[in-house]
């Protein structure tokens, strides 16, 4: 089946679970310790599951479990390795214009240096354009038709025609984009510490600055004013897939390293992960592909942290969580672009390249539309669908030059409001609102009368199939809550302490009640989130620290499980060497 992996082989490795509640990095090798985690009141049931007496052992997260996050009072509920400062100074994350050698995967294609050139003079502080300018309008490639694409055409070779020492050529737009993923830029104040734009809640702003200028600086040279980035909209099917026109092979717009099976007409498989294709007609793949929109976009990112990533304030350790859609689509089109023959999948499917491909800037306004389509279109009860307020994420500020070459610093807080920018989407639909996913009959959801669980100590390396039981805050600790409470909240599992080969492509899979979980298809109900990271060489080794968060609210309700004390999680690797620190549920509200 083709969501499997090939470790798992088809067979059900169930494996009984201890969940220590005193975290990760605390946990020991031996069961009896555990006498001494603060989570005292499940000490009996620890020892009876040290004894063999007791079916199954739960975490004791519920026990922090009312505290919800805070975001605006720099609330740190991780355990990832970061290592977090003391006292509430607002940290930030401020560019410096010093950019040093950044940190490329071996076998990368030159060039190896993507700082851009020095400024001669200081960074301006970005101002808004004039709100009589002409309001672009992004649409879809495969609606704006061959005139428009003709003129992204013209601007794109416009650009590869610029002496490369000019900060708007090609050349050095696409290095901006590796400047900023490889560690290259550093911090102002902390020369010691890059700027990382993936894996946190700096990856929608800083994407969109970038993006910002590449059509200005694409209008300036085009002269013509209102002209608007065209968008991959890979989400509608008719979008679903390399457009013919990058496809070109006498066009600025085609890239010759891409991935040769991937030409069009084929249709992309949002749920890509360079683990082979899988056997389903372009029909299933497209019903799969809106599935898993729907859980990205709706079901899975119900609050800000969820859907725009986790905090990520100077000084901290970088990659702290990206949010739903920086997973995938984002990562899983990636690597669906990039050509699986080269040991890096360049040009897309890895950080350092991407910008090379034209489709690159097309693909960035497809996610940068979902970012307005999920503020402004997709409503969940009372839970709140709008940015943070976090001054340190406002406050972040990037290096960017503008269309007349000048070295701009621009914040988060300055592209929020894309009305401001000037720009707004066109003509896309959103056939994936209605996708909810259908539950898998038949999967063995609980351990009741299953297979018995074996233990697992955590850290676990992730060699094979993993099932655990979390145990799900306590239920009197529920219904003390007040029913607005509980329309706000979230339920969420944490992945915590997650160690990636930062060598490799490394994803695995989180499924909730399905320990045969081999059978869910694509987008299936019980598949809650995927875990995928792009190779990722830095200076902190060859490891990505990273945590994970999967919105449990909705999924427990359509697989009936609301009343249960506990949910059976299935994490299954299928690519890549990956240890886990932790598993817990918690509520939240942010
Ligand atoms: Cu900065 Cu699509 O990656």
């Amino acid at each position: 089946m083709a969501t499997t992996s090939s470790s798992s082989n088809g067979t059900l490795l169930t494996l009984r679970v201890l969940l220590f509640c005193a975290l990760a990095a605390a946990a020991t090798t031996t069961l009896l310790p555990l006498a001494a985690s603060p989570c005292s009141h499940s000490l009996s049931r620890t020892i009876l599951s040290a004894t063999g007496l007791d079916p199954f052992l739960l975490s004791c997260a519920g026990d922090d479990a009312s505290a919800s996050p805070s975001l605006s009072s720099h609330g740190d509920d991780d355990v990832d390795g970061a290592n977090h400062e003391t006292g509430k100074a607002s940290r930030p994350i401020v560019t410096d214009q010093l950019c040093i050698k950044g940190e490329l995967p071996p076998d990368a294609l030159p060039p190896f240096q993507c700082c851009p050139p020095a400024s001669a003079s200081e960074p301006i502080n970005f101002t808004f354009p004039d709100p009589g300018e002409p309001l672009r309008t992004r649409r879809p490639v495969h609606v704006v038709g061959d005139e428009h694409m003709a003129k992204y055409a013209r601007a794109v070779a416009l650009m590869k025609s610029l002496p490369v020492s000019d900060p708007r050529s090609f050349y050095q737009q696409a290095n901006v984009h590796c400047a900023y993923c490889t560690g290259a830029h550093r911090q102002a104040g902390r020369p010691d510490m890059g700027v990382q734009i993936h894996f946190s809640w700096l990856f929608f702003p800083f994407h969109r600055a970038y993006l910002y200028f590449f059509e200005r600086i694409a209008a300036k040279l085009l002269g013509d004013p209102g002209f608007a980035l065209p968008i991959w909209s890979w989400d509608v099917p008719e979008g679903m897939g390399i457009p013919e026109v990058f496809a070109d092979v006498a066009s600025p717009l085609y890239d010759p390293i891409r991935e040769p099976s991937h030409a069009p007409p084929k249709v992309a498989d949002l749920d890509f992960f360079l683990q082979g294709e899988k056997n389903l007609t372009d029909q299933e793949v497209i019903l799969h592909n809106l599935r898993v929109m729907y859980r990205q976009m709706v079901s899975g990112a119900t609050l800000p942290s969820l859907f725009l990533g986790q905090p990520y304030r100077a000084g901290d350790a970088e990659m702290p969580g990206p949010g739903t859609v920086e997973w995938a689509p984002h990562n899983t089109m990636h690597t669906w672009t990039g050509d699986s023959s080269r040991p890096n999948a360049e040009n897309m499917g890895v950080y350092y390249s991407a910008g090379r491909d034209p489709l690159f800037y097309p693909h960035h306004g497809n996610i940068d539309r979902l970012w307005e389509t999920w503020r402004n279109d997709i409503a969940v009860g009372r839970r709140r669908r709008a940015d943070f307020d976090d001054p340190d994420w406002l406050d972040s500020s990037f290096l960017l030059y503008d269309e007349e070459a000048r070295l701009v610093r621009i914040t988060v807080r300055d592209v929020l409001d894309a009305d401001k920018l000037r720009y707004t989407y066109g003509d896309v639909a959103v056939p994936w609102l209605t996708a909810r996913p259908h539950i898998t009959p038949g999967v063995n959801p609980k351990p009741k009368g299953g297979l018995p669980l074996e233990s697992v100590r955590f850290p676990v390396s992730l060699d094979a199939a993993a099932t655990v039981e979390v145990r799900r805050p306590p239920r009197a600790q529920q219904l003390r809550r007040s029913l607005e409470e509980k329309a706000q909240e979230e339920e969420v599992l944490v992945i915590e302490g997650i160690e990636a080969d930062a060598g490799d492509f490394v994803r695995f899979d989180v499924y909730v009640n399905a320990r045969e979980y081999y059978k869910v298809p694509v987008g299936g109900r019980e598949m809650a989130g995927t875990f995928a990271t792009l190779k990722h060489p830095g200076k902190e080794g060859m490891v990505v620290r990273t945590s994970m968060r999967v919105a449990l609210s909705e999924v427990l309700e359509d697989l009936g499980a609301q009343g249960d004390e506990s949910v059976t999680v299935t994490l299954v690797p299928v690519r890549g060497k990956v240890r886990i620190g932790g598993l817990k549920i918690v509520y939240m509200e942010e």
